[in-house]
């Protein structure tokens, strides 16, 4: 994000899946594909029906499948999976922004070492009834991780289509019962240098720092995210915890997430702190406001040769475009 221009992906993520993995990965990726693939179409049905049920997902065969939260609209549920073909696990793991590693996005993944969640903790405090520090079991007793296609897009016009393991942020703040004097959340990654060598730098304000408006954060299609492709959260793509926000550019989900606190005022995050005319605190994906210094009308999918058009909302707006009523977009990047 420092560089004049956002970097080009690396020959390796524009050569076709078949060539690039070996043929291990290549083949379970097969399978990984297929399994979405029917996943995708059961989901397409049950879109159909005005509620989707757990029910209804079992009697589909799909008991190992993402759980169905009954409450949501059906087009709620349908943003829950796009049936674009998920960006392979290699390329989610191997292309990361995380500064607290490296500011080289090949070379996070090598300098994440053997980084420990062990003894983690997330506090959850601020203008709440109930503050709470939570354990990582603690975490995964809230509600059982449903799966979640979303795309991803980056403030740099990369993008992916990642398959997200987790429940909706909401689930968690609704524990410590927010007061209404409650605005905002903010969000803290971990401050440890012995452990995240890049916090040695000052490339940014340490630690690094996120937060949405308490009506985002309680959007359901706000994902406390704890796995990708089925299994934990790897270092790199910000374990043990970390936030993903569909609709918004990649750097608002924060990583390896520490402390949530409800708040009244807008918090401070870290790349507007940064950069205050180039990263918004609201950064929706919106192809029509130009970066300051590049286009964001067209993307490049990690796998792809040629671009795509970037969609309003990261084509999520159908769900959240009524957040923003009455807002000139353009005004609040
Ligand atoms: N969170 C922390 N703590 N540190 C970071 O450097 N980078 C952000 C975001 N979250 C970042 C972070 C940016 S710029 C992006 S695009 C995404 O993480 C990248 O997520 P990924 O590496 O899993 O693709």
């Amino acid at each position: 994000m420092t560089s004049d221009l956002p970097k080009a992906p690396k020959s390796s993520e524009i050569t076709p899946e078949s060539v690039y993995f070996n043929r291990r990965t290549f083949m379970k990726a097969g399978l990984f594909a297929a399994s979405v693939a029917a996943t995708a179409g059961v989901y397409r049905q049950l879109n159909r029906l005005p509620r989707a049920t757990k029910e209804t997902a079992r009697l589909a065969g799909l008991d190992s499948a993402p759980v169905v939260d009954a409450s949501l609209s059906p087009d709620t549920v349908r943003a829950f999976h796009s049936d674009e073909t998920p960006t392979p696990y290699q390329s989610i793991t191997h292309y990361n922004n995380f500064y607290e590693f490296s500011t080289d996005k090949d070379g996070v993944a090598g300098a994440v070492g053997d980084f420990s969640t062990s003894d983690w903790k997330i506090v959850v405090d601020g203008m709440v009834s109930k503050p709470t520090t939570f354990d990582l079991d603690d975490i995964r007793k809230v509600a059982r991780p449903e799966e979640r296609i979303y795309r991803f897009r980056c403030v740099e016009t990369w993008s992916m289509v990642v398959p997200w393991a987790g429940y909706s942020l909401r689930k968690l703040l609704d524990r410590v019962q927010p007061l209404s004097g409650a605005k905002y959340v903010a969000f803290t990654t971990l401050f440890d240098p012995s452990r995240m060598p890049g916090q040695k730098s000052d490339v940014l304000d340490w630690p690094y720092v996120e937060g949405l408006r308490i009506d985002e954060a309680m959007h359901p299609l706000t994902l406390l995210t704890t796995g990708l492709y089925g299994r934990e959260l790897p270092a790199q793509d910000g374990a043990p915890v970390r936030l993903i926000v569909p609709w918004k550019y990649g750097f608002k989900g924060i990583k390896s997430i520490v402390k949530i606190s409800l708040v009244a005022d807008e918090p401070p995050t870290s790349w507007n702190r940064y950069a205050p005319d180039e990263y918004g605190f609201y950064a929706n994906v919106n192809p029509n406001h130009p970066h300051p210094r590049w286009s964001q009308a067209t993307e490049q999918r990690l796998g792809e040769s040629g671009r795509r058009e970037t969609l309003m909302f990261n084509g999520y707006g159908e769900q959240v475009a009524g957040l923003y009523k009455g807002m000139d977009l353009d005004k609040f990047f």
